[in-house]
């Protein structure tokens, strides 16, 4: 073999032993898996016991094999060995029973995508019951309007400051356009507003919370993909190096923590605190703080955020990714702000259906997440018309792809149409971005519905009116792409930029 040849060989050799030599160092400071691969106490099986020594595997070894085959039939795996989930008809019947029926469990599914146990200090899926999902809508969805009312004029401060820090990098002249990397953009600006309505202006700016709560969605996530190919014993090592041994959280506990076992009274806030998811849990929890410990309340709002982090950024850039290959209803949603005489208040951007049916076409037209009301069977279960069998570990849903393109519910499916849900070219009783319906199941179905559309509703259309107050916008190149799928998730590009010019120096301001 010449040198050539034998040069990207040897690169491979050494680069390998160097990720073997960094694995094994991490794995023994990792304290669980070194355990594992490294047994000491209980010894259980002994395979061979000549030249270097015997190999043993004590009880917790024998025990996270047998975890592990039985993942496999358990359905933790989605990925690569992953059984197919089963896809029920979306009757309102069938899908109310698979939203609420107790033996079919919607925390789960997501305890399993996300490995929670891991990214959320030991959090406990099976423990938690209907009094959370009651808990999150008192807060969510019956009291949010209210306090998105409140906590507008915070978020329009924020924004400025966004817009003037870090909306990167900066033009040298103010009339220059801002080149942003979209996905980027969209992950940011979400969590910087979104801060506000769970944390209070005053906490979300604080660098080091700010930071930590920005990183560890991200985190989660990142380790949701690693997850769905690795076997469960591992979770723990890999979530060590994702997060750096749980940094994040930990920044946050540190800071939240105090806050809740002292008292909302003893908080040092300006008065919009009140109207904080933060406030509303420590109120709403303190009179069971026996349950509610801090750390338990803790654990819950980085849920929720979790929730506030990933999906709200996502739709946003797909509704600025549609703004700019629709540039006419850049116009459009701008006129309808002006002739409505509409400010960037709750009310106001709530009291706009030409962007409301922009948002929710783009959304149908896109789908970006194909499946939904996605549930795990506990046990064997059939469906009470007794048409699905589900068995026990298996994951069962509706296709959201399906009803968002049956042509009964939409005419012409597969066209963008941004007036559909003014002009009456849909067959869904319900118009809004943030509805739910039979034919809408972006949001899920029935009382598990998501509680925080209105929060991401409400940011979304913050987000997308006040850059449009200020900018046009477009696409750097005009074949930057949008979307790739995994499984049914659709993800952005993370290579796409879009350009933004300053409306005073645009010729259409
Ligand atoms: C565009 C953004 C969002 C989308 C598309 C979305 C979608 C969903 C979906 C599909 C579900 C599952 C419903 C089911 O399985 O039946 C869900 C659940 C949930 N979402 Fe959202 N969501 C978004 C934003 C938010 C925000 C901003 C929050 C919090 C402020 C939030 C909080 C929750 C919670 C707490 C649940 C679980 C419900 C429960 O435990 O009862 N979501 N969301």
């Amino acid at each position: 073999m010449d040198s050539d040849r034998l040069a990207p060989w040897l690169f491979a050799v050494g680069l390998t032993v160097l990720v073997l030599a960094e694995l094994f160092f991490l794995v023994k400071v990792s304290t669980p898996l070194f355990e594992f691969l490294v047994p000491a106490r209980g010894l259980v099986l002994t395979l061979s016991q000549d030249t270097t020594d015997c190999v043993k595997y004590k009880n917790n070894s024998v025990y996270k094999i047998k975890q592990t085959f039985e993942d496999f039939s358990n359905g933790k795996f989605y990925n690569p060995w992953a059984t197919q989930p089963i896809i029920i008809e979306p009757t309102r019947k069938k899908m109310t029973e698979l939203s609420e029926n107790t033996a079919l469990s919607q925390r789960a599914v997501y305890a399993d995508m996300f490995g929670f146990k891991n990214t959320l200090s030991n959090f406990n899926h099976n423990e938690i019951a209907a009094h959370r999902s009651r808990l999150f809508s008192l807060i969510l969805s019956v009291r949010g309007k209210g306090h998105l009312r409140q906590v507008s004029p915070y978020l329009h401060k924020r924004m400025e400051i966004f817009v003037e820090n870090e909306l990167s990098p900066r033009p040298a002249m103010t009339s220059d356009s801002i080149k942003i990397g979209l996905a980027d953009t969209c992950k940011l600006v979400n969590s910087r507003l979104m801060a506000v309505a769970f944390f209070g202006e005053k906490l979300a700016s604080e660098p080091i919370f700010a930071e930590a709560i920005y990183q560890h969605p991200l985190q989660t996530v990142t380790c949701m993909s690693l997850f769905q190919l690795a076997p469960s014993f591992m979770y723990r090592f890999i979530s060590a190096i994702v997060t750096r041994n749980g940094q994040a959280m930990k920044q946050v506990e540190e800071r939240v923590c105090p806050i809740i076992e002292k008292g909302v009274d003893s908080w040092d806030h300006p008065s919009q605190v009140e109207h904080t998811i933060l406030y509303n849990m420590i109120e709403e929890t303190k009179d069971n703080r026996g349950y509610w410990t801090p750390a338990a309340v803790c654990q819950a709002i980085m849920g929720l955020w979790l929730a506030a982090s990933h999906q709200p950024w996502v739709n946003m850039y797909i509704f600025i990714y549609q703004l700019c290959t629709h540039p006419e209803w850049q116009d459009i949603i701008r006129d309808e702000f002006r002739t409505n005489g509409s400010g960037l208040d709750f009310d106001s951007l709530e009291n706009l259906p030409l962007l409301d049916s922009f948002m929710r076409e783009s959304s149908r037209f896109h789908c970006l997440d194909k499946l939904n009301i996605r549930r795990k069977a506990m046990g064997d279960y059939t469906f009470s018309d007794g048409s699905t069998f589900a068995p026990k570990g298996s994951t069962v849903c509706v296709s959201n792809y399906d009803v968002s393109h049956d042509p009964g519910n939409y005419p012409n499916p597969d066209i963008f149409d941004g007036f559909r849900f003014v002009r009456g070219r849909s067959n869904d009783r319900t118009t809004g971005y943030a509805d739910v319906s039979e034919k809408n199941l972006m949001w899920g179905y029935g009382s598990l519905a998501c509680p925080g559309r209105v929060h991401a509703s409400f940011v979304i259309k913050f987000v997308l009116c006040s850059l449009l107050l200020r900018y046009d916008m477009r696409l750097e190149r005009e074949d930057m792409r949008s979307h790739w799928t995994y499984e049914s998730f659709s993800m952005p590009y993370g290579s796409t930029n879009v350009m933004l010019q300053p409306r005073e120096t645009s010729s259409q301001a």
